[in-house]
């Protein structure tokens, strides 16, 4: 394993989690209970979201979303093509078809003129996310779901923690998610959260959590589900996480913004922007650089993990090919351009200011 000077990320794991994960272990109870209840209820204040649901993972949150939205086969379902695989794996799991629309040059969200292009009268639904934990433009979006009988799906996996005047993110469509694993700001180690509108929706997504039984008796199933039921052991360590949500935002924002003042001075460099009414969740600094992969090679070569998400347009991925329809060309350049920076609650500045060093030198060596 590479021994990073500054790593790309790195999950802050405290005596808290300790405490409380020790403690779920002694109490007799690990699966499902209590301490699942009490994380809906915490992330459900913090969201002021009323009806939270949790499950094992973002990708089983998806699912449920997608369930919810009653998407089968014949139903399309515009997503982005700059993505992470798993927004459009929900829509494969369902029988759908997926459609992928480019996205925005400045946030890399979901562009809702290029999602209107994709409209057909096959079209169920849109999938939007909120890009390294930057709001979509969801007063759009959600003018256009309005105006063409849509539902939207917010995928806010990476982006817990921000809002979009004012509303968290994750309670933007007509459902919402997010997820808790180990890389993201917030973690249950793995985990995820469904943001329902109502009460009678968040009853059937417990249904299909738990294999569709009924909330009322035991081994009578209405539905058909699966197990997606996150542990106790794991909701601990979210609510340990939970506990520094303030102070996490806070030192994640800072660096971002050290960062984004550091490097204006550096050519070359696009650095992220924060669109007015947008708070920003700040799971990604992501910069985009020219000749991204040399660049990168010499980061690593002074000690300088960085991530790409992502590196290819989720139409190129092979289970995706046979979907293609029009190339997404703002989608194809940021792939080719986008580079994470590191970011991370025990960031130092003397580890930024290493790392703008660095770039700087990398894009200087590249002219
Ligand atoms: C945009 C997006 N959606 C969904 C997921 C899936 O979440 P999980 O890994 O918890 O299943 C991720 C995970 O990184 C993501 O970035």
């Amino acid at each position: 394993m590479t021994h990073w000077l500054v790593p790309w990320a790195k999950p802050y794991f405290g005596q808290e989690e300790i405490d409380l994960l020790m403690e779920t272990a002694r109490s007799g109870w690990m699966s499902q209970g209590a301490r699942v209840r009490a994380l809906e209820e915490r992330v459900g204040t913090l969201t002021d979201c009323g009806h939270c649901v949790a499950v094992n993972s973002g990708t089983a949150a998806l699912d449920v979303a997608l369930k919810l939205m009653d998407v089968g086969p014949g139903d399309e379902v515009i997503v982005p093509a700059f993505a992470y695989i798993a927004s459009a794996n929900a829509i494969l799991y369902q029988g759908a078809t997926p459609v992928f629309a480019d996205v925005e040059p400045e946030t890399l969200n979901l562009d809702p003129k290029a999602a209107e292009r994709q409209v057909t009268d096959r079209t169920k639904g849109i999938i939007a996310l909120d890009y390294g934990g930057h709001g979509a433009d969801w007063q759009t979006l959600r003018a256009l779901a309005r105006e063409r009988g849509l539902f939207l799906v917010e995928d806010a996996a990476p982006a817990f923690g921000g809002a979009y005047r004012g509303r968290a993110l994750g309670t933007m469509g007509d459902v919402g998610i997010t997820s808790f694993h180990t890389a993201k700001i917030f973690t249950c180690i793995e985990g995820g959260m469904v943001f329902c509108r109502d009460g009678e929706q968040a009853e059937h997504a417990r249904m299909i959590r738990s294999q569709g039984e009924s909330p009322k008796a035991k081994y009578v199933h209405h539905v058909l589900g699966h197990n997606y039921r996150l542990s106790d052991v794991h909701a601990a360590v979210g609510l340990a996480q939970l506990g520094r949500y303030d102070e996490v935002r806070h030192r994640r924002a800072e660096a971002a913004a050290y960062y984004t003042e550091r490097l204006s001075t550096v050519e070359g460099v696009r650095v992220p922007l924060v669109l007015s009414g947008h708070r920003h969740a700040w799971f990604l600094y992501s910069v985009r650089v020219p000749t991204r992969d040399a660049v990168r090679r010499r980061l690593a070569e002074a000690g300088i993990e960085t991530n790409v998400s992502w590196p290819q347009p989720v139409y190129e991925q092979d289970p995706y090919k046979r979907f293609f329809r029009e190339t997404c060309p703002v989608a194809e350049e940021t792939c080719r351009s986008v580079l994470g920076l590191p970011l991370y609650f025990e960031l130092k500045r003397d580890d930024q200011d290493l790392v703008v060093a660095s770039l700087a030198r990398a894009l200087e060596t590249r002219r």
